[in-house]
Parts: structure tokens; sequence; C-alpha cells
């Protein structure tokens, strides 16, 4: 029986990864299944339940589900720990094992595929979501001098910043301070403010030409921030859609024990232009 996977979410209507992971499959000859499943938070315990029922191999999680699927989890992989967030399960003897890829593939996307340094770099973060709860801990990772999480309900940006347990480099900071905070060498968007109507106000003073913009979102949800970066004069502007390929290279690895070429399916999803519905 052809082995079965699944984004689990609320909406995921517009999601990409049945064709990157359909694509990974069919470059690595692997067989396999990988649908879409919409659920409100009230129903997502008993949608992983039958999926678990039915055979299901492998889960990946998107907005709201994050936090729940970490508590459902009979083990958690060291960095699904640090992050305190899940977006993918793994079926395992015992029950699922929690992991968290949205990390390693940013860091994945920005240095092997944009060959960027991270080190050194003051960043910004704007958000204190699943997303950012995900990234915090491979950026620290990969070098970066500090970190500044600035989040509009500021106790889910102290949250995170205890979490991560670096009074020394992470900071956090209200959103009224960010005209104080200086220039930043790097500022990552992962708010999920583009997808609604709501604007962020941000100040000029926060980057030069040579920071390095980052929207973890992609197609119209990161058209206002990456807009915003390119009117202040950022020269490197980048948008979430590598690391969206990369986390699911990544997702993959872990339930086929391989490693895809990302370039192709990155390629084609590029080639597709701005079209494309951030909906993980
Ligand atoms: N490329 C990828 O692979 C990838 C992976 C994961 C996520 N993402 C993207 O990252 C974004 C965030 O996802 P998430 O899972 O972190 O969502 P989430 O857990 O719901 O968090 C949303 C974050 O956005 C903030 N926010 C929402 N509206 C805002 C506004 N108008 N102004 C300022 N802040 C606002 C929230 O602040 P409060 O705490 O105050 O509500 C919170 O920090 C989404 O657009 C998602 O598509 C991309």
């Amino acid at each position: 029986m052809t082995a079965r996977y699944a984004l689990i979410g609320h909406p995921v209507a517009h999601s990409l990864s049945p064709r990157i992971h359909a694509a990974f499959g069919e470059q690595c000859g692997i067989p396999l299944r990988y649908e879409l499943i919409d659920v409100p938070p009230e129903g997502f315990a008993a949608a992983v339940a039958a999926f678990e029922r039915e055979g299901g191999e492998g889960l990946n999680i998107t907005l709201p589900h994050k936090a729940a699927a970490r508590a459902l989890c009979a083990t958690l992989s060291a960095r699904a720990r640090r992050c305190g967030a899940v977006n993918t399960l793994i079926r395992g003897a015992g029950g699922w094992h929690g992991d968290n890829t949205d990390g390693t593939g940013l860091v994945h996307d920005l240095t092997e595929r944009h060959r960027l340094d991270l080190r050194a770099r003051k960043v910004l973060l704007l958000g204190a979501g699943g997303a950012a709860h995900g990234v915090a801990p491979a950026l620290l990772d990969a070098g970066i001098d500090s970190l500044w999480i600035v989040n509009r309900t500021p106790e889910r940006a102290d949250a995170l910043s205890d979490r991560l347990g670096e009074p020394g480099r992470v900071h956090t900071r209200y959103w009224k301070d960010l005209p104080e905070l200086g220039v930043f060498d790097m500022v990552v968007n992962a708010t999920s403010a583009g997808r609604g109507s709501d604007r962020m106000d941000l100040p000029s003073s926060l980057v030069s030409a040579r920071t390095l913009a980052v929207d973890l979102s992609y197609g119209e949800a990161a058209i206002a921030f990456l807009s915003w970066a390119r009117a202040q004069g950022c020269e490197t502007v980048l948008d979430g859609l590598g690391m969206l390929v990369e986390q699911a290279a990544e997702a993959f690895r872990l339930w086929h024990g391989q490693r895809p070429d990302t370039d192709p399916v990155y390629a084609e999803l590029r080639a597709r232009g701005p079209a494309l519905h951030s909906a993980e």
C-alpha cells in the first residue's frame, strides 16, 4: 500500500506541500500519497487519531495547530523541545515523534541557496508565533550576534525569549520602541500580518541598504513587507518560498531517510511568480 502523508491545518486549501512532496517522491523513486486535511482546532486531535488509525505515516502541521501537535507527541526531537513548536510528526512504535524543520529550512535557504553569511548579524525578529519559535534557535545556532524579538503581544515575545535561555544575546522590546532600536543587519518578518488587511507600521530607521530583509511568508502575503524593505533601499530582499521547500525537504528526510535535491522544485515554484498563496 502507498504510504500516506498529509498537511493538517486550517485553512490549507492553497498549500504547495502536496506538489513539493510529490516532486520529491518522484525524484527519489519513493511512491507516496500526500493529502491536505483542513480541520479547525476543536477537531485536531480526532483528525490526527483517525489519520493514525488509517495507517498514516507522517504529518506536517501548520496554523493553528503547532502547539496542539506538540502536546500529543509521545517523544520530541531536541530541536522541537527547544522551539516549543512542532511542524512534523513521524509515526513511531510508541506514538508520534515530533520535530520542527522550519529553522533548518530557513537557514539552509539563506546560507546554501543564497550563500549569505548570517554570522555576527544583529537580527530583528518580528513576531513570536509558531514560525518565530521555529526559526529563532536555528538563527542563534547560525552564529548571529544578537536577536531582538518584537511582537504585537509582548508577553509572547517574552515567552519566546525565556524559552531560548540566552539573555546575553536575546532581547525583547515593545513595538512602540522600534524607532529607538537602531539599524539591523537582518530583519525577519515572522508575522502573519500580510495575510490580513492590517498594515504593520515599521520605521525606516530599522534598515540600511546592507540589511537582509526576509519575510517567512511568500506570494501575496509577503508583498507588503518586501515592498517596504525595497522602498527603504534594502539590497537583499527574500520571501519564504525557499524556506518552504527546504523545510519540506527536511521533513522528507525524516520520513524517508533521503534528502531530495531542492533546486529543481524551487525553480519550478519560483517560475510560477508571485501569485502563490502563503498557506504554510
Ligand atoms: N515559508 C515557510 O516555510 C513558513 C513556515 C511557517 C510559517 N510561515 C509563515 O509565517 C507566518 C507566521 O506563521 P505562524 O505559524 O507563526 O503564525 P501564528 O503562530 O499565528 O503567529 C502569527 C504572528 O503574527 C503576529 N501578527 C499577526 N497579525 C499581525 C499584525 N497585523 N501586526 C503585527 N503582528 C501581527 C502575531 O502577533 P500576536 O502574538 O500579537 O497575535 C504572531 O506573532 C505566516 O504567514 C506563515 O505563512 C512560513
